[in-house]
């Protein structure tokens, strides 16, 4: 069941407006729904009504106050259909008219977290992206839109708090200790946006004064006892505000946002009409229990649900292949907006991180799709950083080829025609080339075309003639479905450095129009680029701040890579020299090994790290990222296959080599930034504790008791949990030998604070020794594990699986079987958060062959199982192939 972008059509009938009737009991709720329908002027005419209907129990149904007799519509798994033609008196091709329906349905079993479900005793929703068909029967597409008025009838006493989208317009009581509250949306939207809240929650409570002078209240519902840790979340709500009416004259327009924290949620947050619905874990922040990145996480998240009230909402989708559409805009506008609350050269790197971790994995895997994908088996399976993130980097492309100024008329054009329509990308690339009349046709290629481009530049320099020449070839990867790809749009950033580090200026001989500014414009299979007045050989500083989604290979040696380390005024390109420099030794030392030599740790590195060490001008968080190892996930990327073993045993050598050759440096500067005093959470203090924490992980991999005695104390003795994780986690992950103790005492502390629990699964589930396996056996055996939980799958099973490469992919086979065992307990239960785990299989074409051959096993084991989710089936059956 396979459904392509090719044929979509538009829907036979719309529904004017939506009237719900929500009766909730503990074991079953009653969900009555009156439509109002009309034949689609713009759709070729039916004389069947087919709406999407799952799990539901039909009870009634009517029309224009009709009862319809059961020759006249039908029931199955997925679908009602009612034949128009059979009922009396209908004149369904001319007339507007009003279908009744009354369905019973189960959200106290409903564990796939998705529809209506009863969630700590509360009742929530999740719709996004099909999961309204579970709450009624629905034309459950993203370009129907509809008036929602939602009546909501619950026990008094358990569910004080009856919430939907839009206004509330009357509440009251009714008899046998029940109330109800009636809600009336204004804004037309697709049942995608539907929300529905009932529960006992605490309230914190304030209001924004909008540029225009309203005043909106702000509303943020959590269980009980949590309200202390709402207040970050609502101070970021009030500043994303702010932003987006600052940047983008982007103003709010319900008189109330609300959100609701839930603990079981499958993703990060839903952006419902005026009630967001949230994880936990990206509302609640205190210092005692969140750390730094969590808080930062906290407000990007809270920013993202809000940013879609206009990119989302007010314009939304015509179909889902179209999800970046808004997704990847959103994310670009909350990357634009931490960038502006923190640093952007720190945030720019972060993102990048998960470009070369994650996205560029699934880009040349067997889950590979263009941003704007031409299909998909299950809906959910594409929420991906596809989608997300590099969709996000296309957006962020549009940005640097068309300035700050030129993406906002772009944007200002997007909304002027599409305010209150369910449209596509094209239309938005439309709005960009219309307001700023440039041309994008070759740049749509990155909507269509999947796989990471390969920008491969050679130079020469030209002494007498003051030339440089810049060779420049692109090339993309076939990816499933797809091979040849045409050239894309690449903006290329780049500097070419003086003898003394500074840029010098850029001029091209020939053709003009291949560079605007610093950007260079790449168009072609191959290309060359003249630049004259260059009157020394440059040290060429190409791609920088990552100004396009691509690998890029220049052959730089050493020193060059030392002299941007020390002064490329672009910090991301500094950043990049430096992970460029590890990165080469890496690869050497696994050479090394391939060959049987002794590993030799290169004596060079030495330096450029004391100097960033003592750098007194870089902020601290810079310099964590700088000093922190390239990551193996993005190593593995870099190369064709992998000797994980080798790669790892390399990754730890040279850790600890630099740990020892600068171990007073560590110590120095951990001392010099590490605090216990008052807590502060201010940049300077942010900064100070990123940085200690990379000392003292240097200092934890000399495995010497005095360094554990430094990370026992900061575990100990912390005042806030940035400190307190860090301490956890190098500890878990370390060989000391009373770690276990430390672990139970750190549970009995935490052990009524969820989130907390999560990190301290975490921490046990990424410790690369051996014995995590049988760790994580017990773990799932734990009180405080529940399978039912996506965060507690994700702390344990998907930790292991994502972030544990050393015991996930043990040669026995051990940790694939576990992860196996684990999908298998959970595809029926959760088919969505067992899908994602499915996903941990996805690079299985990366390891050596016993390895391939261990965990395709698993594969087709899963493939096997009975009455398998599709969702599970679509992730497992490509990566099979
Ligand atoms: N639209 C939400 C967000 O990006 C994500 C919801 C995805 N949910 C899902 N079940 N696929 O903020
Ligand atoms: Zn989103």
């Amino acid at each position: 069941p396979v459904k392509y972008r090719k044929d979509y059509k538009p829907s036979a009938y719309l529904i004017h407006e939506t009237k719900l009737d929500f009766d909730l009991f503990d074991d079953h709720s009653i969900v009555t729904a009156r439509l109002k329908l009309q034949a689609n002027p713009n759709a070729d005419p039916s004389d069947s009504l087919v709406l999407d209907g799952e799990e539901l129990k039909l009870l009634e149904i009517f029309i224009n106050g009709q009862k319809l007799e059961s020759a006249q519509y039908e029931t199955d798994s997925e679908q009602l259909t009612v034949w128009l033609d059979k009922v009396h008196n209908l004149n369904y091709q001319q007339n507007s008219f009003e279908l009744m329906t009354k369905v019973r349905i189960y959200p106290n079993t409903n564990t796939s977290l998705e529809g209506l479900y009863l969630s700590n005793g509360k009742f929530c929703t999740q719709c996004e992206a099909e999961g309204f068909r579970k709450i009624t029967y629905y034309s459950d597409r993203p370009d129907v839109m509809s008036i929602f008025t939602v009546r909501i009838e619950a026990a008094q006493q358990k569910y004080p708090h009856l919430l939907s989208n839009g206004n509330q317009t009357e509440h009251g009581k009714l008899a046998n200790g029940r109330h109800y509250a009636i809600w009336h949306d204004p804004f037309r939207k697709p049942s995608y946006l539907f929300a529905l809240c009932a529960g006992n929650y605490d309230l914190l409570e304030d209001h924004f004064k909008t540029q225009s002078g309203r005043k909106i209240k702000l509303e943020i519902y959590v269980d009980k006892g949590k309200l202390e840790q709402c207040h970050h979340a609502m101070a970021s709500l009030k500043k994303a505000m702010a932003w987006d009416e600052e940047v983008f004259g982007l103003e709010y327009d319900l008189d109330i946002y609300m959100v609701v924290a839930v603990g079981d949620f499958n993703m990060g947050a839903m952006e419902n009409k005026g009630l967001n619905i949230f994880n936990t874990k990206y509302v609640l922040a205190h210092s005692d229990t969140a750390t730094d990145q969590d808080f930062e996480d906290v407000e990007a998240v809270i920013a993202h649900e809000y940013f879609h009230n206009w990119t989302g909402n007010r314009v939304t989708c015509r179909d889902w292949f179209q999800l970046s559409l808004k997704e990847g805009l959103t994310v670009f506008r909350d990357q634009q907006f931490t960038a502006d609350q923190t640093d952007h050269a720190v945030k720019r790197i972060e993102d990048v991180k998960v470009i070369r971790s994650h996205q560029f994995a699934e880009d040349a895997g067997p889950m590979a799709h263009p941003i704007r994908p031409d299909s998909y088996i299950e809906m959910n399976n594409f929420y991906t950083v596809t989608v997300y993130n590099k969709g996000a980097e296309i957006i962020r492309m549009y940005h640097t080829l068309l300035g700050a100024g030129g993406f906002r008329h772009g944007m200002d054009l997007y909304f002027e025609r599409h305010d209150g329509q369910a449209v596509t990308c094209e239309d938005f690339v439309c709005a960009m080339e219309d307001a700023n009349e440039y041309d994008l046709k070759q740049f749509r290629r990155w909507y269509s075309q999947a796989g990471t481009p390969e920008l491969t530049v050679t130079s020469e320099y030209d002494e007498l003639h003051r030339k440089l020449t810049l060779h420049v070839k692109q090339t993309c990867p076939d990816t499933p479905g797809q091979s040849n790809k045409q050239p894309f749009h690449i903006p290329l950033k780049l500097g070419l450095l003086d003898k003394e580090g500074k840029d010098l200026p850029l001029q091209l001989a020939a053709n003009p129009e291949q560079l605007t500014g610093d950007i260079l414009h790449i168009t072609q299979l191959e290309q060359s680029f003249e630049f004259t007045e260059i009157a020394q050989q440059p040290v060429l500083s190409l791609l920088r701040n990552f100004s396009a989604p691509v690998r890029l290979h220049y052959d730089y040696n050493d020193h060059e890579l030392a002299f941007l380390f020390a002064h490329d005024s672009d910090p991301f390109n500094q950043w990049e020299a430096g992970q460029r420099l590890f990165a080469r030794v890496i690869w050497q030392l696994c050479a090394e090994q391939e060959a049987g030599e002794v590993m030799q740790f290169p004596l060079h590195l030495v330096n450029a790290v004391q100097n960033l060490l003592s750098s007194e001008s870089l902020d601290g968080r810079f310099k964590a990222l700088a000093l922190t190892l390239p990551d193996i996930k993005a190593l593995i990327e870099e190369v064709e296959r992998v000797n994980l073993d080798h790669l790892i045993v390399a990754h730890n050598f040279l850790k600890k080599e630099l740990a020892c050759q600068l171990e007073m440096d560590w110590l120095v500067h951990y001392q010099a930034n590490h605090h216990v005093g008052k807590f502060q959470q201010d940049k300077t203090s942010i900064a100070q504790r990123a940085f200690a924490g990379v000392c003292l992980s240097y200092l934890v991999a000399l495995e010497k008791p005095k360094a554990y005695e430094l990370a026992v104390s900061q575990l100990l003795n912390s005042n806030n949990m940035t400190d307190a994780e860090t301490g956890l986690k190098l500890l878990m992950h370390s060989n000391y030998e009373d770690k276990q103790q430390l672990a139970d005492d750190f549970y009995q502390k935490w052990q009524n604070e969820d989130l907390v629990v999560n990190k301290w699964f975490m921490s046990q589930a990424t410790d690369p020794s051996d014995p995590t396996i049988e760790r994580v056996e017990t773990l799932i055996e734990h009180p405080a594990f529940d399978l039912k939980n996506p965060n507690k799958v994700r702390a344990v099973v998907g930790a292991f699986a994502g972030a544990n490469l050393a015991q996930f992919h043990r040669k026995d086979g051990q940790g694939y079987v576990f992860l196996a065992e684990q999908i298998k307990r959970l595809y029926s239960v959760n088919p969505q958060t067992a899908a994602r785990l499915t996903g941990a299989f996805n690079r299985w074409k990366k390891f050596d062959d016993e390895r391939q051959r261990l965990m395709c096993e698993q594969l087709q084991g899963i493939l096997q199982l009975p009455d398998l989710s599709k969702d599970v089936y679509e992730i497992a059956s490509k990566a099979l192939g």
